[in-house]
């Protein structure tokens, strides 16, 4: 049987295809304040600004491409049984061809019904305020936004659980419960952070080996390692 590996992604992982990460010097998401986009109270009181917000995100990714490091993580499926958890709502991993990718807060490319969250639909051009589905429901973007539940954090926990390797990458590892995955993994799990400015992780469960470099970089110093010790 394969061995585990989970990879824990950030923002971080998608910077080098050219998309945003959120906490850049500003502070400030493309100009904006994260709680006037990524919140319901942010989507009451300006419906549509947070609609535009998301279609000019939507549109940016249509023009991007995975990058090396999604193609390195699509490669360790050779080797191992993975499993990707994203905080990125982008679809750059599936798209590279992972297998198994769980989207902790949603997905940019869906909406769903603001009637009933189990309507969900893939999307791809904008969203408009009068759009509606076969029921009458009114759509948002399928996104977690800050104060929601995180409703694939139970699904993604028992992987965390029974992981041999865990790859944290290109996260600040500040938004929680996304943070807290680590503190899941079993002592004897190794776990890798990647990141280009990694921030300090307190205790975790396991032995965690901090590697300071972007994404691509850091995924491929220590790719010959995991395919050997597969
Ligand atoms: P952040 O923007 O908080 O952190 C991005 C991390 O990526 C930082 O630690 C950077 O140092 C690192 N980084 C930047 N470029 C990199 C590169 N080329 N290679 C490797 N690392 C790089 O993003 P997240 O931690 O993903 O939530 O943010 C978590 C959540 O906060 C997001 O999912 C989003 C946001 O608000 C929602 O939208 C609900």
């Amino acid at each position: 049987m394969q061995k585990k590996l989970v990879v824990l992604s950030g923002a971080g992982m998608s910077a080098e295809s050219g998309i945003k990460t959120f906490r850049d010097a500003d502070g400030l998401w493309e100009g904006h304040d994260v709680m006037e986009v990524a919140s319901p109270e942010g989507w009451k009181k300006n419906k549509q600004l947070v609609l535009q917000f998301y279609n000019d995100r939507r549109r940016q990714l249509l023009t991007c491409l995975p990058n090396e490091a999604h193609m390195l993580l699509t490669d360790l499926e050779d080797y191992y049984d993975v499993t990707i958890i994203t905080q990125n709502v982008d679809d750059l991993h599936e798209r590279a061809g992972s297998t198994n990718v769980l989207h902790l807060h949603g997905e940019l490319l869906k909406v769903r019904s603001e009637q009933n969250e189990e309507f969900v639909y893939p999307w791809t051009k904008d969203l408009l305020d009068n759009d509606i589905n076969e029921q009458g429901h009114t759509l948002r973007p399928h996104i977690v936004w800050f104060g929601e539940m995180v409703p694939e954090l139970e699904n993604a926990i028992p992987l965390v659980e029974e992981a041999d390797i865990i790859i944290i990458v290109g996260t600040s590892m500040q938004v929680y419960p996304a943070a807290s995955l680590i503190s899941y993994a079993k002592p004897t799990a190794q776990a890798y952070y990647i990141d280009l400015n990694p921030a300090p992780i307190k205790q975790t469960p396991c032995d965690i080996k901090v590697i300071a470099m972007k994404a691509s970089s850091g995924i491929q110093s220590i790719i010959e390692e995991l395919k050997t010790n597969s």
